[in-house]
């Protein structure tokens, strides 16, 4: 009988990237992926810190698996990443949470394995009476990242999309944010090592790239080969195939025209960008620490429609900052109406201990739900009236997946991101298709596929 390992993702795409990592070190030790419903011996979990709630539900779940290992005394239980990276909270999982094991942040979650085999030594050496038990414990912050980036075999999880980091960390410290502190200073990778990754993914059949990173734009100011994000955009879009490119996130601080030029110019990579916004309000913005105002980001919005005029662009944007009034709010909700986003992630302010903002004086949590839902009002109107707008037009959709709530119908994606529902089943997973869309629905366009 194997021994089975599960690995619950909390957070971002590079969480999600990284778990396929994990899943990588831990089947080369042996372990295969857990069948549902059976017991697993191994459970990692990958954990994020942006927001309380994310927190929560992290700590709520590791909670549940105290009665896991009552029932199976050898279970190995792992807390990895972003959450036990933040200023006493591996020592905290350690004190409340008596059945982890293993406790590993942001730097060093490729020590897995050796952490894997030390505590099963020392589980060993206890049975026989001549030691105590092994606790793991490694939030260190050192200059290098994860090695096993060009190492370890990477167990894809999200055919026909292949994930690929080509930044680690963020140098930014947005006042409101965590990241800085448990992903530390940039660092790139090389882009020879990015290159041959893509080609590597391309060349086993997968169809779409994204390329990830707390800030792409950053990409190779910390090398000192004169490489940069618009460089690797060029070099990726001359590797051969038939094959898709995104890339997240973007600060708009950190747009270069030459990145657009590389787009517009690119065949490959897609008429799609994430461009988190935030704030419309120039105070709130100064206030973040974001370095842009309305004006600058309007202006990166019209470069980008001038050189891609069917683009979709997304954002992400919070509400309730400390210093946020309803004036500021309003200046948010307008700038929503002009840019008119695709699609927008919005959230409510949530304080991280030991950022600038944290120390602010708060604002009522009624208030923030009540802009929240205001923000979600006007951005559904817009994401509406655009997708009317694709009505009736022809797209080409990579197949992602089976549409999960429609009988005999599948999903993709058009080049500017937007997801369609059409006639389709399992086996066109990974393919390209024209589809014409016949209806829309909020967010979700529906279609069907025309003959070529
Ligand atoms: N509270 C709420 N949302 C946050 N984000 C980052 N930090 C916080 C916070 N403290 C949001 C930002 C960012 C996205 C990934 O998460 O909008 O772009
Ligand atoms: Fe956080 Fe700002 Fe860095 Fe994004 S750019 S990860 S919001 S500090």
């Amino acid at each position: 009988m194997p021994l089975f390992y599960k690995i619950n993702t909390y957070g971002c795409q590079m969480n999600v990237h990284e778990s396929e990592k994990l899943a990588g070190l831990l089947e080369k030790m042996g372990y295969v992926q857990c069948p549902e419903g059976e017991p697993a011996d191994v459970i990692v979990f990958n954990t994020c810190c942006i927001r309380d709630t994310a927190e929560r539900r992290a700590l709520g779940n590791i909670g549940v698996t105290k009665a896991e290992k009552k029932r199976n005394p050898d279970l190995i239980i792992a807390v990895v990443g972003c959450m036990p990276q933040q200023d006493g909270v591996a020592e905290t999982i350690i004190a409340k949470y008596p059945y982890v094991d293993i406790v590993l942040g942001t730097r060093s979650i490729s020590e897995l394995p050796a952490e894997i085999n030390r505590v099963l030594v020392s589980r060993e050496r206890k049975r026989k009476k001549s030691d105590k038990r092994y606790r793991a414990v490694n939030v260190g912050m050192p200059e290098k990242y994860l090695e096993i980036d060009e190492a370890t075999p990477t167990v894809r999880t999200s055919y026909p999309n292949a994930w690929i980091n080509i930044i680690y960390g963020c140098n930014n410290f947005c006042s409101y944010c965590i990241v800085p502190y448990v992903r530390g200073r940039e660092l790139s990778r090389n882009m020879n090592d990015i290159l041959d990754e893509i080609k590597r993914s391309v060349d086993a059949g997968y169809k779409e790239i994204t390329l990830l990173g707390q800030n792409v734009n950053s990409y190779g100011n910390d090398l000192s080969d004169g490489t940069n994000f618009a460089k690797l955009l060029h070099e990726t879009d001359k590797i051969e195939g038939k094959f898709r490119v995104r890339f997240m996130t973007s600060h708009p601080k950190d747009l270069t025209e030459e990145v657009m030029d590389e787009m517009a110019a690119s065949s490959k990579i897609c008429s799609n960008l994430h461009l988190p916004i935030q704030s419309g309000s120039d105070k709130v913005l100064r206030d973040m620490n974001r370095r842009y105002d309305r004006e600058k980001y309007l202006s990166l919005i019209e470069g980008l429609r001038k050189r891609m005029p069917d683009i979709g662009i997304t954002t992400d944007i919070m509400v309730g900052f400390p210093t946020e009034t309803e004036k500021d709010f309003e200046d948010t909700i307008d700038i929503v109406e002009r840019v008119r986003f695709s699609n927008a992630f919005t959230f409510i302010y949530s304080p991280r201990k030991g950022t600038p903002a944290a120390r602010m004086e708060q604002i009522p949590y009624a208030i923030k739900q009540e802009r929240i839902s205001r923000l979600i009002k006007a951005q559904n109107r817009v994401t509406k009236e655009l997708s009317d707008e694709y009505t009736g037009g022809i797209y080409e959709v990579l197949c992602e997946d089976i549409a999960p709530k429609f009988d005999g119908m599948a999903c993709g994606r058009t080049d500017s991101g937007r997801l369609v529902t059409f006639d389709g089943g399992r086996d066109d997973i990974g393919k390209f298709f024209n589809v014409k869309i016949t209806a829309s629905k909020s967010a979700s366009l529906f279609g069907h596929k025309e003959e070529k």
